[in-house]
């Protein structure tokens, strides 16, 4: 099977300058930053070239990203929103950070679910708010009981979801699918999330950055799909910030959408035209161009990603049995449990580690020894100590050679 992650031999990725084939030296395997090792979408280079030869380079206006996300949206998931009220942000970060600053004021929580991409708690943090952890359940899913803890914590209503509460505002940051497991949230479990945000009065905005990187379900293996959040009874007042970045790689031409439910489009207006200053015209086109002539190119790269998911846990299985992996719904991401790699004998009597074994510190031990680079699961907040994230979406000879290279660094300490 060739998909577009099957075109670039590793020499001509180490031409390319961004962060992923610049952080580190020739001799690291990059498998670390949510960039993807992939041919371009055709109907991106031919929408930004045309942009650029037709001098088409000043501000951008209008809707034009929302309308394009709801095509692909309803084509997709068969679910439909009004793109009137959406928003045109800068990037999905900077259209979190409009939302809570409409939605909460300094020193308000916002609860998010690790392990979760560690901006989450950066960017909030930036704000004056105050982060509140509802950890996913051992099971990767989301755990009702925590969310409801926090969301009391939160609101410092009582945790019956009853008494007046601090008065204080909060948000439920959901990451839906969630970077680094790769889960995807389903409609029961974000109903009943949203059910819960309404007893306590907090607000839910979903980052769905990574939704159209659901799996296909090749060879067997069962299809997933995502549930749009907007698109959940009782998600009325909910904001999803929509992106084609992640799916169709284009970090170095970011652009979001904040969509809203009918009860939150006023939030959205509330947002100050500043907020749009940063918005790139011809990323908008790139990202247009992706949602409305690139889903043949997308589900390519899908049949790739899984391909190697599959890849991934045998190469585990052969190279490193002591890492338990277990191939997400959603994302290009593998999150990888490297607390098996512990012979016991790692933690010293007092419970330091001893440098033997990847299990204090497995991203720093692969980069040192198999020169593998991949993201310390500490950044992910609670539950990610002796976690890496692995990023799938590259060719099967780079995936094979740096599984086989932190096997071999682990049997070489033995
Ligand atoms: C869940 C999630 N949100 C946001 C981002 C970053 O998006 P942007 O570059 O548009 O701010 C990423 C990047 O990997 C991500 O995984």
């Amino acid at each position: 099977m060739r998909t577009p992650l099957d075109v670039l031999t590793l020499d001509e990725l180490r031409r390319r300058t961004s962060v992923k084939w610049r952080a580190f030296g020739p001799d690291v395997l990059p498998l670390f930053v949510a960039e993807m090792d992939v041919a371009p979408c055709e109907a991106v280079v031919d929408a930004v070239t045309t942009a650029l030869r037709a001098g088409d380079t000043g501000y951008d206006v209008g809707t034009a990203y929302g309308e394009a996300y709801a095509r692909f949206a309803a084509r997709r998931w068969g679910w439909s929103f009004d793109a009137s009220t959406s928003r045109t942000l800068p990037d999905v970060m900077l259209a979190i950070v409009e939302v809570l600053r409409v939605l909460t004021a300094p020193g308000d929580a916002v609860v998010v679910n690790p392990p979760v991409y560690p901006p989450f708690y950066g960017f909030t943090a930036n704000e004056g708010r105050r982060v509140v952890d509802a950890p996913l359940g051992a099971d990767g899913r989301l755990d009702l009981d925590a969310l409801e803890r926090a969301f009391a914590d939160a609101t410092g209503v009582a945790a019956n979801g009853s008494g007046p509460g601090s008065g204080r505002r909060a948000v439920w940051l959901v990451c839906n699918p969630q970077n680094p497991t790769g889960t995807t949230h389903t409609p029961a479990e974000l109903e009943a999330g949203l059910a819960l945000a309404a007893r306590y009065g907090v607000r839910v905005v979903a980052d769905e950055i990574h939704a159209p990187l659901s799996r296909p379900g090749l060879d067997g293996h069962p299809a997933t799909t995502h549930t749009p959040l907007l698109a959940v009874p009782g998600s009325d007042a909910a904001v999803a910030i929509v992106s084609a970045s992640k799916a169709w790689n284009l970090p170095g031409l970011k652009a979001a959408a904040a969509v809203a439910g009918p009860g939150a489009a006023d939030d959205l207006r509330r947002i100050p035209e500043e907020a749009s200053h940063g918005v790139q015209h011809v990323s908008v086109l790139a990202h247009v161009a992706a949602l409305d002539h690139g889903e043949a190119w997308l589900d390519a790269v899908l049949a790739g990603v899984e391909r190697n998911a599959w890849l991934l846990a045998d190469l585990l299985a052969e190279h490193l049995p002591g890492v338990r992996y277990r191939p997400g719904e959603a994302t290009y991401l593998a999150w990888l449990d490297c607390r098996g790699l512990d012979d016991g004998a790692a933690l010293d009597t007092v419970g330091r580690d001893d440098g033997r074994t990847p299990v204090g510190d497995p991203r720093g031990w692969f980069l040192d020894r198999a020169r593998v680079a991949l993201e310390d699961g500490r950044r992910f907040g609670p539950g990610g100590e002796g976690h890496v994230r692995l990023n799938l979406a590259t060719g099967v000879d780079v995936l094979t050679a740096a599984v086989e290279r932190m096997g071999a660094s682990v049997r070489a300490a033995a």
